[in-house]
Formats: structure tokens, C-alpha cells, sequence
């Protein structure tokens, strides 16, 4: 794969770099993304579980199921292309990730500020009164946790469809894709909206707009670069280029 010299220079000459990841990024550390022909969206339905109505109809069904994905996630590890955006923490100034993920292999790879546009998988808070939830989670008989302040059931603090994403992140993924020069899409189908207006922003705005994904996607013509490699591979080899860029 070659990182062309457009993305180099735009790099080098970049104020600020904003990075914006899906599922994609996490493929290669053995977790499912949702729209791949394999993906988590292809055996079950988002409907029934990744939305309020779902939880509502079927509590105990959606708390087996976030718990299922939670021992695939907590078994996983962080690979080549997360460790390679912590990488880029150091390297470029002014960077911001933003992320579609819950599974914080972005932080246990060492990236220090994540922007959580769909909350996070490990943390719990309860479907009533919201208070965070920091009790047991594996009862027996899979029996589904209670909040011990007003008795409601307990929730996965991810966003679910039809729900609000947290402003605070929001505002800041807006801001920061607003406001960078260089701007890069890794492992995102950029199909679920707000995040997948960020790249757009990014681009409207004058951003050099990247997309590292082994297949094309719905925003694919808009980018100036496109990486047809995965992650783990791609944003490697985007740092050892960089780096020798500069020092030539
Ligand atoms: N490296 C880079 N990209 C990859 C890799 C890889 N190893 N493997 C797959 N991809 C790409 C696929 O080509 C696809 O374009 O990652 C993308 C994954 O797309 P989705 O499964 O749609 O995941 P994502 O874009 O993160 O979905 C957005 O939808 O279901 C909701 O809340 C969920 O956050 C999620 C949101």
C-alpha cells in the first residue's frame, strides 16, 4: 500500500487533526462489525436490541445480549490501528478522536481523550432515574439487575437507535471535525447519522478528508484520499511514512 505524498504534506502542514472510528477499527481485534456481511446486524435484530422499544419489550433479552457482547469485548485486545491513533495523540498537535465505538480499545490502547459519540459497553446506569449503576451485573439466573435507589432495571450505558447522543461529545465531535485540517474516516460504513456528518463537515469546511476502510462507502467520493487497507495495516504504515516525511 502507498500513503501518497498529497496526505503527507496535508499532514505536516495540518494545524489540527481530527479522527473519526466505527466498528471497522475493532475488526482486527475480533470483535463484529454491524453492517459487514458477517456482522452483528446480519444475525440479530437492532430493532429488538439495540433501541428503548426493545429493551422495554424484552428487558431480560437486551441484558443478554449487551452481556454476551461484553465477555466478547472484554476478552478482546486492542490492535495494530488503535495503538497507532494513541500514536497520533503524541505526534500531531491538536489532535481529537472521535469514536462510534464502545468497546474502549481506544483507551486501553493509550489514547487519552475519546469523544464517545455512542456511550460505552462497560459502564451500567438504571432505565428510570439514570443514576450510574456500579453494582453486581452477573446474577444468577441471568436475572436482570435492579437500581437500588428506585427499583428500575438496570441498562448498558451505550445509545441506543432513536436516542440522543450525548451533546457534550456531539458538540465537540462537530467542532473538532469544523475546525481540523486534515480529517480521517477509519473503519466507518458512515451510514448512521450525526457521526456520519462529521466527515462532510470535515470536508465543507476545506478539511484534506481521508478514508482508511477495505471497502468503499456511502461518503467514499467525497474523500481526497481514499486507503483501501484495513487499520491495522493502513494506520501503521500512515506513521512510519509520516514520520520519515518529516525527517527527509
Ligand atoms: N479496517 C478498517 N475498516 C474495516 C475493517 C478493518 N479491518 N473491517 C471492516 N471495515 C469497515 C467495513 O468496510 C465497514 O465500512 O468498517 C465499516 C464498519 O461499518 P459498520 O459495521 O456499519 O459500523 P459503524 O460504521 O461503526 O456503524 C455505526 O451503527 O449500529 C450502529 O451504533 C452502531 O456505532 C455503530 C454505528
Amino acid at each position: 500500500m502507498v500513503i501518497p505524498e498529497s496526505l503527507l504534506e496535508a499532514l505536516e502542514k495540518a494545524r489540527s487533526i481530527t479522527v473519526l472510528t466505527g466498528a471497522g477499527v475493532s475488526a482486527e481485534s475480533g470483535i463484529k462489525t454491524f453492517r459487514d456481511p458477517d456482522g452483528l446486524w446480519s444475525q440479530f435484530n437492532p430493532a429488538e436490541l439495540a433501541s428503548v422499544d426493545g429493551f422495554m419489550s424484552n428487558p431480560e433479552l437486551v441484558w443478554q445480549w449487551y452481556q454476551y457482547r461484553r465477555q466478547i469485548i472484554n476478552n478482546a485486545m486492542p490492535n495494530a490501528g488503535h495503538y497507532a491513533i494513541a500514536e497520533m495523540e503524541k505526534l500531531f498537535k491538536n489532535f481529537v478522536l472521535v469514536t462510534q465505538n464502545v468497546d474502549r480499545l481506544h483507551q486501553r490502547a493509550g489514547s487519552s481523550k475519546v469523544w464517545e459519540l455512542h456511550g460505552n459497553i462497560i459502564d451500567n446506569h438504571c432505565f428510570n432515574c439514570k443514576r450510574p449503576y456500579i453494582g453486581e451485573t452477573n446474577l444468577p439466573d441471568k436475572q436482570l439487575p435492579k437500581c437500588p435507589v428506585c427499583g428500575g432495571l438496570i441498562r448498558p450505558s451505550v445509545v441506543w437507535f432513536g436516542e440522543l447522543l450525548p451533546f457534550e461529545a456531539l458538540s465537540a465531535a462537530e467542532e473538532a471535525a469544523y475546525n481540523c485540517d486534515v480529517f480521517l474516516s477509519v473503519g466507518t460504513s458512515a451510514e448512521v447519522y450525526p457521526a456520519a456528518n462529521l466527515p462532510l463537515i470535515a470536508k465543507r469546511s476545506g478539511a484534506f478528508v481521508v478514508e482508511v476502510n477495505p471497502n468503499r462507502t456511502a461518503i467514499s467520493h467525497y474523500m481526497d484520499v481514499c486507503l483501501r487497507e484495513t487499520s491495522a495495516v493502513a494506520l501503521p504504515k500512515l506513521i512510519e511514512e509520516y514520520k520519515k516525511f518529516i525527517s527527509d
